[in-house]
């Protein structure tokens, strides 16, 4: 690659916005370097979102100054200069640059809301943008977009979807898809546009299985083929719902999935149960509710005890209501998180004057 690192000075400094995700098709299982056993889809929030500073400057090495909420974190600086020691491969200049980075979450680290998908998109993100200020190369969004999804996928895999505007899918499936960076997804019913996502936090403590050992399960588990062939036609099955805004067969698929996911890890070993006796009582009333009243709504899981509970705009003062009467007193310290679909990564320039 040819590139012009005079053209960073001291004062090219910028913001990345990156949003985390909350899969409806779930990555379950990977091989190689971060390749997903299957295609997996997700819709991109919005409210939940890391927010880094960078300030970029020449260098005879690789510096990398980070903070996290204004303070030296050693733990996040091992993680974060982890990050940028596997990128130099794919973005040469970084042996040549000082990196100094402050970074905050909007999210409690507790929420079992995805971090290293926000954090992890926000780097490969701005990477990217130092990457067009010093090379002579003209590409256009779509090349860059790419190499951030692709660069994000090797941080984490999640994180390869949170660039994108609304939704996004990772995986061989669909035309133009691909198994090493995500794309996003725009041929849905108009239904969808704005979907809102409450997360009710049912436990605040740490994960009981990182997502490393997590996907490790999958190696042996006996249901995994099973379970890639699954995954491949929920996948399909959730376009074409999507696609017609067949909300019905959408809540099926969505809430098949989370409850796959839960019961490959119960069937793995070892096993994990991540479900809380409050996590069946929210999924309960979530079904109740919409048994009762016919609105659009169902529930999906991380790998924890938090339910995000989906509904669609058109429901938003009712499904509201149902939460604050039904669903805040089961959870910790009655959290509940309200965030939506979100427009991916945004990128503000503070100074650019090289
Ligand atoms: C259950 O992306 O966190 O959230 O690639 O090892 O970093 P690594 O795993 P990660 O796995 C996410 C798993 C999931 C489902 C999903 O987001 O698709």
């Amino acid at each position: 690659m040819n590139y012009k690192i005079n053209k960073l000075n001291d004062g090219h400094s910028f913001k990345v916005k990156s949003p985390s995700n909350i899969a409806l098709i779930k990555y379950w299982g990977k091989y190689g370097e971060q390749l997903p056993s299957n295609p997996s889809l997700s819709i991109t929030l919005d409210n939940a979102h890391t927010l880094t500073t960078y300030k970029i400057s020449k260098s005879d090495k690789f510096e990398l100054n980070f903070k996290f909420e204004s303070m030296s974190n050693e733990k996040f600086q091992a993680r974060v200069e982890k990050f940028f020691n596997r990128a130099v491969e794919f973005f040469p200049f970084i042996n040549e640059c000082r990196i100094e980075m402050d970074s905050m979450n909007s999210f409690p680290h507790s929420s079992g809301i995805a971090s290293s998908a926000a954090s992890m998109s926000n780097f490969a993100s701005a990477l990217c943008e130092i990457e067009k200020v010093v090379t002579e190369e003209d590409h256009d969004e779509e090349y860059y977009q790419k190499k951030a999804s692709f660069m994000a996928r090797l941080g984490s895999g999640s994180a390869s979807r949170s660039l994108f505007p609304k939704m996004s899918i990772w995986g061989k499936s669909v035309q133009g898809s691909s198994q090493e960076y995500a794309i996003g997804l725009d041929s849905y019913d108009k239904s969808f546009e704005g979907i809102c996502d409450s997360i009710a936090i049912v436990s605040a403590s740490e994960k009981a299985v990182s997502s490393s050992a997590g996907h490790a399960l999958m190696n042996t588990h006996p249901f995994a083929k099973t379970r890639f062939l699954n995954a491949c036609n929920n996948f399909n099955s959730l376009c074409f719902a999507l696609s017609r805004g067949d909300f019905k067969s959408f809540a099926e698929i969505v809430e098949a999935e989370a409850l796959e996911l839960h019961g490959l890890m119960m069937n793995s070993k070892p096993s994990f149960i991540l479900m809380e006796p409050n996590t069946l009582a929210i999924i309960a009333k979530i079904r109740d509710f919409r048994g009762q009243t016919g609105a659009k709504i169902c529930f999906t899981l991380d790998a924890g005890p938090n339910v995000h509970i989906l509904y669609l705009k058109e429901d938003e003062a009712k499904v509201r209501q149902f939460i604050e009467e039904e669903v805040r007193g089961l959870c910790h310290n009655n959290v509940v998180i309200h965030d939506h679909m979100g427009n991916g990564i945004e990128v503000e320039y503070l100074s650019r004057d090289s």
